[in-house]
């Protein structure tokens, strides 16, 4: 039969089955708990403290890792404590972000200056001759394509939908953005020199997302965060052993990282 846990601050009740772990049952319900050592009993990132029912009786990796004054105040590692009765805990306040320098987009004084880049990323203003009356049997991708000079073969099926409105926006004046002989874009009018890409450093610690103007390699802007997945393990290996069993765990983890890239993007 399933135990009530409950989790503050924010009164997560939870269904516990018998013997799971605080951490475990936290993870699976949704809970934020930070986990650095990924749930082995050697840091002391998800301690709890007891504020309903009762603690268990300390384990070893609790004294060794919180301490004698700590245990005897109720708190206990999450990871260590299998519920087997009804209680309430409260979340140790988490890792202040704060305590974390991430490396932003700004160049330090005294840095080299940036190197050029080639991205592979071509854009090209052309002008696509519309058919005009309707014994013109010219499609229009056979239209771009002729305008382009044989430098694109197809138009990808994607781009297809918004083609005939987006060639007669500006009469025939579109730009066709390619990478190798691959359609991207093809947008209205001369957007030529507009050429943004985002430089992505996912770390174990903190992402950094980097706005690049692809022509110049200027940093336009830049976005930091700590790294979301660290609270399934603060290092590689951790994250691994989370991650290598279960293919839930896995999704967990992909999860995070994509929800924080669609934030910063
Ligand atoms: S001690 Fe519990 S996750 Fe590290």
């Amino acid at each position: 039969m399933a135990i009530p846990l409950t989790i503050l601050p924010g009164r997560h009740v939870l269904d516990t089955k018998p013997g799971t772990t605080i951490l475990k049952s936290a993870h699976a319900g949704g809970v934020d708990i930070t986990a650095t050592c990924g749930g082995r009993g050697r840091c002391t990132s998800c301690r709890v403290k007891l504020v309903a029912g009762t603690a268990p009786p300390p384990t070893i990796m609790d004294e060794l890792q919180l301490g004698d004054a700590l245990v005897r105040e109720g708190y206990r590692l999450s990871c260590q404590w299998p519920v087997t009765e009804p209680v309430t805990v409260q979340i140790a306040p988490p890792l202040d972000d704060t305590t974390f320098q991430i490396l932003g987009g700004e160049r330090p004084a005294g840095a080299p200056e940036p190197v050029s880049i080639d991205a592979g990323i071509r854009k090209r203003a052309v002008t696509v001759v519309l058919p005009k009356d309707e014994h013109q049997q010219t499609s229009d991708v056979e239209a771009l394509v002729a305008a382009a000079g044989g430098t694109v073969e197809d138009v990808p099926a994607a781009l297809l939908k918004g083609l005939p409105a987006t060639l007669r926006d500006r009469d025939g004046r579109v730009t066709v953005t390619t990478f190798g002989r691959e359609v991207l874009a093809i947008e209205a009018d001369d957007t030529a020199l507009h050429k943004f890409g985002l430089a992505i450093d996912i770390g174990t610690t903190s992402v950094v997302t980097t706005l690049m103007e692809l022509e110049s390699g200027e940093q336009l802007a830049a976005v930091s965060s700590l790294n979301p997945q660290a609270v399934f393990g603060g290092d590689l290996m951790s994250r691994i052993a989370f991650a290598q069993f279960d293919a839930g765990n896995l999704r967990k983890l992909q999860t995070r990282i994509i929800g924080l890239l669609n934030q910063h993007i």
